[in-house]
């Protein structure tokens, strides 16, 4: 009988012994050893860390976090720091990190539209697009100032320029390939290297 049920036992004792808050999971690390601390990258308080073109994680939408925790693990978003961590979180830690993280607030930025003039080659891009690319204006999805919008738009406002140009870089590459609709690979393909830098650089200088 123990051993019939031992590997049920066990399961019970592993969540009860590993049921942490979630703020423990993103300060100590989740269950899994190999759920390393989301703080040693993300900064205390999910800030994120411009040295090191770590992403802010703080008031990013739970279900866009939820989304791209899946696609760390299953690939579709390669990458050899987020993989091992995603594939090792439990659903629990998941859900409980994503609805902490959202809770937090995204830093306010100026509404700059389409409207504003433009002058140097990243606002342009930005604000206008270059349409004679079928490249539409960044602010069209992801709001006025790049502040984001739904579960599906995320913020680019104050992101690390760094960051910001290795996500156009690997749909331009196609090892980011987890956008439904092709929206971003078809962005991504479109900007030469001096684009992918100038608008990087106009996004991550957006905060008040
Ligand atoms: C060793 C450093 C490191 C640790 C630890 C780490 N991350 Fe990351 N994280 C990264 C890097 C690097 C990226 C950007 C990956 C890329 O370029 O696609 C990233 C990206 C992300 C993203 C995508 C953000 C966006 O705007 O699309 C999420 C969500 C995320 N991490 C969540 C977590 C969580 C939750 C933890 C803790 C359980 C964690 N990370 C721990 C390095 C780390
Ligand atoms: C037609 C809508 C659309 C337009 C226009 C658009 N994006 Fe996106 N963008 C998206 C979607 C959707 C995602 C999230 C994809 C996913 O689920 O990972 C995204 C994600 C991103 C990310 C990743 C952010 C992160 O936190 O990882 C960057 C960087 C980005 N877009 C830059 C741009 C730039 C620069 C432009 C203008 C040249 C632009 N986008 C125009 C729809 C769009």
């Amino acid at each position: 009988m123990i051993l019939r049920y031992g590997p049920i036992v066990g399961l019970f004792l592993a969540c009860a012994v590993h049921a942490q808050a979630p703020a423990d999971v993103y300060s100590r690390g989740g269950a899994d050893p190999a759920a390393v601390a989301c703080a040693t990258c993300h900064g205390a308080q999910g800030e994120g860390m411009e040295a090191g073109g770590f992403p802010r994680l703080a008031g990013l939408p739970a279900d866009y976090i939820r989304k791209q925790l899946a696609d760390f693990a299953s690939g579709a978003r390669a990458n050899p720091l987020m993989q091992p961590i995603a594939s090792a979180l439990m659903r629990e830690e998941i859900d409980a990190l994503a609805a902490m993280l959202a809770a937090k607030a995204y830093p306010e930025v100026p509404p700059v539209g389409k409207a504003a003039e433009v002058q140097e080659p990243g606002e342009t891009l930005a604000l206008r697009g270059a349409w004679d690319r079928n490249i539409p204006e960044c602010v069209a999805c992801h709001a006025p100032g790049g502040r984001g919008v739904g579960n599906a738009f995320p913020p680019l406002a104050g992101q690390p320029a760094q960051y910001l140009a290795a996500q156009l870089t690997a749909w331009q590459q196609g090892t980011r390939k987890n956008d439904p609709n092709d929206l971003m690979g078809h962005i991504g393909r479109s900007l030469t290297a001096d684009e992918i830098e100038a608008v990087s650089k106009y996004f991550a200088g957006l905060k008040k």
